[in-house]
């Protein structure tokens, strides 16, 4: 059974159309990741199946059951914000089981559960500190130990890590993802940052302009994105969207399927699939380099349009430096210029 069903969502306020149609399903047990742009609708699409919210049309399921417009204390979920929203004049075990106390939870339950996660989350030795006392890390665990103690199969994230340090962010979210699959939980985890995503979600839920761009795991979105944006979204550096100059197009014109017209596509290439050729191959011009370690950032002048690719390790290239291109077939990917719309794949071999 599916933990969370959404049929048909609209949502709108006044004549603004802030979701159009959104149609998906989390699996239970599952960790959705809802991605994409700020002003998208995440956080509404969120709030909805919290219950903060209502559809303006369609239907929200929790459990089998039709909860579009339950109050959010009868739909049996938790839910961390961005912000905590932790109690300042509570200390930590207080604030974790603020919940508990207003559901009238048994004294010597609380007590279990509290320590339970306190010893989930390393926050045994803070049960007595005020969140002042905490750093960042200490107060989003709070949060989720909030959110776990509450023991609802159903979790909702709102950009919990945002307030972190890069660092933090990345231990943070390790702590989450493994918490989640012990747990068994539910979770639909809303975010930005498209690493992230990639690195936590079993499915991730691309949104655009209020709609859903693009619903597989990370590796469908990465390898076979559906639309330019999808594309230019996921992974980084981003892929590069190119338009068919002459050089490009007289190499697609033999290889495209029957009936599309070279001029009428646009081609994605990610950086990391190009390669720099000794002899053969696109010429370009190196504009920047960027070394980052285990990587260099080439951006470079191709024809008309800039063109960036990675390389391994660091390279000798510097900015003026002509260059040759090349990538293989299989790693192009083919838009509708018109609507960005993913076109069929072309013929194999090397461009
Ligand atoms: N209560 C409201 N009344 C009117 N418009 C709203 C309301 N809440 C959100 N919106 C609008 O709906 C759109 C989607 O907002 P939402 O908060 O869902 O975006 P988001 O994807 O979470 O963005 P961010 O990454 O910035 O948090 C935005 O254009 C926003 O201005
Ligand atoms: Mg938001």
């Amino acid at each position: 059974m599916s933990a969370i069903i959404l049929k048909n969502v609209d949502k709108s306020w006044g004549r603004f159309q802030a979701l159009t149609q959104i149609n998906f399903k989390c699996e239970q047990g599952q960790l959705l990741v809802l991605l994409g742009p700020s002003g998208c609708g995440k956080s509404t699409t969120l709030r909805l199946i919290a219950g903060l919210e209502t559809p303006t049309s369609g239907r929200i399921e929790i459990g089998g059951k039709d909860v579009s417009y339950l109050p959010p204390v009868k739909r049996n979920i938790s839910m961390v914000f961005q912000n905590y929203a932790l109690f300042p004049h509570l200390n930590v075990a207080e604030n974790i089981l603020f919940g508990l106390k207003a559901r009238k939870v048994s004294l010597p339950e609380q007590k279990k559960r509290l320590e339970n996660a306190a010893g989930l989350l390393g926050l045994s030795d803070f049960l007595d500190r005020k969140p002042a006392q905490l750093s960042g890390g200490q107060r989003q665990r709070v949060a989720l130990g909030r959110a776990i103690v509450a023991q609802v199969s159903v979790c909702l994230m709102d950009e919990p890590l945002s307030n972190l340090d890069a660092k933090l962010r990345q231990e943070m979210r390790q702590e989450i993802r493994f918490l989640q699959q012990r747990l068994k939980m539910t979770m639909i985890y809303v975010t930005h940052d498209q690493v992230e995503a990639m690195t936590i979600a079993d499915k991730i839920i691309l949104m655009k302009d209020g709609h859903i761009e693009q619903h597989g795991t990370p590796e469908a979105l990465y390898n076979r994105p559906e639309t330019a944006f999808a594309g230019s979204f996921i992974g980084n550096p981003p892929m590069n969207i190119l338009t068919p100059e002459p050089v490009l197009m007289e190499m697609l014109s033999s290889r495209l399927p029957g009936g599309i017209n070279p001029e009428s596509c646009q081609i994605g290439i990610r950086p990391e699939n190009i390669k720099i050729s000794e002899d053969q191959g696109m010429e370009a011009r190196v504009e920047t380099v960027e070394y980052l370690g285990a990587d260099t950032l080439i951006a470079c002048r191709f024809g008309q349009q800039n063109i960036t690719l990675t390389v391994k390790g660091k390279t000798g290239l510097t900015a003026g430096d002509p260059l040759k291109l090349r990538w293989e077939a299989d790693h192009i990917h083919l838009f509708d210029a018109s609507n960005g719309r993913r076109l069929e794949n072309m013929e194999r071999g090397n461009l």
